[in-house]
């Protein structure tokens, strides 16, 4: 039978709604809407279509979008200084560098830079230590929409064994402690993992980030168990003709279509969640800093 596929679109214009239902009240109680910035450096046009796609949902939602964009030679400390100035800018809620910055930028120290309370990434060490102690705070994006489709299409999530493949900062790592945090049963896998296909198998919850077009296999993927695919690779379509390009998940699809029992396609799953998920924590940095509780 072939698998219930999770509309991550539909479910990502339902979070924007009432992202923007709450911008509303912030702006009835305060006058003025929260403000997300932006900071690209360099011109890699997958960063600049994301950033793109950032800034339109941001005012769609009716808050403040503002990009700052930045030359690929920009010094470290230029580059600094300006993510600095954004954490002193008293008129700006949220703060997102677009990764991965150019070669010879140092990522860390530029996200230390980031004002924790404005970290709508939330990959600030205040962030991350939130995150393993289990105390409120800012949550990255990806990883927490990955949480959300698995919520939506499963409900309860407690005792399911997950399967992370990946372990970066931006996704398998935060991913494994939120999930854990749904009482899951949590497995970090990478690419050092022995057995890889045997470790998929076991999953109920299969969840790859390596960003490697198509490497897990249907034949990986447990009958029935749920696929949320964080993988968007562009790969050549020669069927469309030469030069014509596609953009495919980490899962080889249409074999798994037929075995796993829910699973996200791509586009269309895990993308347009991240960025519902950034308008969220830009609303909750908005509140926190105005000492406001969303009603
Ligand atoms: N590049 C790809 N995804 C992300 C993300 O969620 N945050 C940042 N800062 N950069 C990214």
């Amino acid at each position: 039978m072939s698998a219930r596929i999770i509309d991550g679109k539909a479910i990502a214009e339902a979070v924007d709604q009432e992202v923007a239902r709450h911008v509303q009240q912030l702006v009835e109680t305060y006058g003025a809407p929260p403000c997300l910035c932006v900071v690209l450096v360099g011109d890699d046009p997958a960063s600049q279509v994301y950033v793109r796609n950032k800034g339109r949902r941001t005012q769609a939602a009716g808050m403040i979008s503002r990009e700052i964009k930045l030359p690929a030679t920009i010094s470290q400390s230029e580059l600094e200084g300006h993510v600095k100035a954004l954490s002193a800018d008293p008129v700006v809620d949220g703060i997102l560098v677009q990764l991965p910055l150019p070669a010879g930028l140092d990522s860390d120290a530029v996200i230390a830079c980031i004002d924790p309370a404005k970290d709508v990434d939330g990959l600030t060490e205040v962030s991350a230590g939130r995150l393993v102690l289990g105390r409120p705070g800012l949550r990255p994006c990806t990883p927490t929409g990955c949480v959300i489709l698995a919520k939506r299409s499963l409900g309860d999530l407690k005792g399911a064994h997950v399967v992370v493949v990946g372990r970066s900062i931006l996704v398998g790592k935060p991913a494994g402690l939120l999930f854990l945090a749904e009482d899951c049963t949590v497995t970090l896998a990478h690419s050092r993992t022995r057995d890889l296909a045997a470790v998929c198998r076991s999953a109920d919850i299969l969840v790859p980030a390596v960003g490697r077009p198509e490497i897990i296999k249907g034949a990986w993927v447990k009958q029935g168990a749920t696929v949320i695919d964080v993988g968007i690779n562009r790969v050549n379509n020669p069927t469309k003709g030469q030069g014509a390009t596609r953009l495919v998940g980490d899962v080889a699809y249409d074999e798994a279509l037929e075995i796993a029992g829910a699973i996200t396609p791509v586009p269309g799953g895990v993308g347009p969640m991240t960025i519902a998920c950034l308008l969220q924590n830009t609303v909750q940095a908005a509140c926190t800093r105005r000492g406001w509780t969303i009603g």
